[in-house]
């Protein structure tokens, strides 16, 4: 029994419809809920045990989650060519291996880490970020300008900006992504509360290992959460072994996602 906009094409009439569908229906996959809380989801497809949607923070490709043979029946039906699943799945028949990610989120606070206090929201158009990325992370998913990114934060040390990072817009106007965060308007914490993602953290190289990229982090963390947000969570590299060290320490919790295309 699948349901989807095809057969009920009441049940999903809008984008509010579909995320609040994602959100039940996999109350334990920290990525469907980023997705489901941020509104990011184009189409949706469930049946009991398992989800399989288009829409994420970096795309609209196909993801599923869930249960591997209540997903192996949706992605029967619905044959997407491009597909993203946690690796504990494994990919279903058909697919071969293409791409590969870390997923990292967080659903409480980290402990206070020294120089929290000195990170802030970054003006637009700081006159030193765009410097600070193009040297010390010319690989950034969302370099400054990218207009997914909703606003930027950083700290300075001796005045000069030494870490910044991004926050992704998450189904809202970038004017609004200081303040609440998407499916809490009200900016308090309520018993459904959005999502926030972390993009692009920078860190000088000649100020590393010296706490920054902790201390952004869990400002971050800790201001998200205080706007509404239930989950925080951002991506990596599998290769990054520095930063996926700094979230494991942070509390994160990762999962691994593997993707293929329909052969
Ligand atoms: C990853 C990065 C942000 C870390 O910044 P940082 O300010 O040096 O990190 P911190 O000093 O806050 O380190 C916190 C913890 O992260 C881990 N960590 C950081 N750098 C590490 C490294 N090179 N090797 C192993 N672990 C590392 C450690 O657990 C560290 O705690 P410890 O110093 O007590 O052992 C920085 O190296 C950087 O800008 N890299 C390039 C861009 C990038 O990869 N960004 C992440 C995108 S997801």
């Amino acid at each position: 029994m699948t349901e989807d906009a095809a057969q009920h094409p009441d049940r999903f009439a809008s984008a509010g419809d579909r995320s609040a569908a994602l959100v039940e229906a996999l109350p334990d996959d920290t990525f469907a809920q980023v997705c489901g809380r941020g509104e990011l989801v184009l189409e949706l497809r469930t049946t009991p045990g398992a989800a399989l949607w288009r829409g994420s923070p970096w795309g609209s490709g196909w993801v599923g989650g869930g249960d591997a043979t209540a997903l192996g029946t949706l992605v029967a039906s619905a044959v997407p060519h491009e597909l993203t699943v946690p690796a504990s799945l494994g990919l279903p028949a058909g697919y071969l291996y293409d791409w590969g990610w870390g997923w990292h989120a967080i659903t409480t606070a980290p402990p206070q880490q020294p120089g929290e206090h000195l990170t802030e929201w970054l003006p637009d158009g700081d006159r030193e970020l765009a410097d600070l990325v193009e040297r010390a992370f010319p690989d950034a998913e969302t370099p400054p300008g990218d207009p997914r990114v909703a606003g930027w934060f950083g700290a300075r040390a001796d005045g000069r900006l030494v870490a910044a990072a991004a926050s992704l817009t998450l189904g809202l106007a970038p004017s609004q992504q200081r303040g609440p965060v998407a499916g809490n308007p009200a900016g308090t914490v309520g018993p459904v509360g959005g999502a926030a993602l972390l993009s692009s953290l920078t860190v000088d190289p000649a100020a590393r290992r010296s706490g920054w990229a902790r201390a952004l982090t869990a400002w971050f963390v800790r201001e998200r959460f205080a706007r509404g947000a239930a989950v925080v969570g951002l991506g990596t590299y599998l290769s990054n072994e520095p930063a996926r060290a700094l979230y494991d320490r942070l509390g994160f919790v990762e999962v691994p996602y593997i993707g293929g295309t329909a052969a």
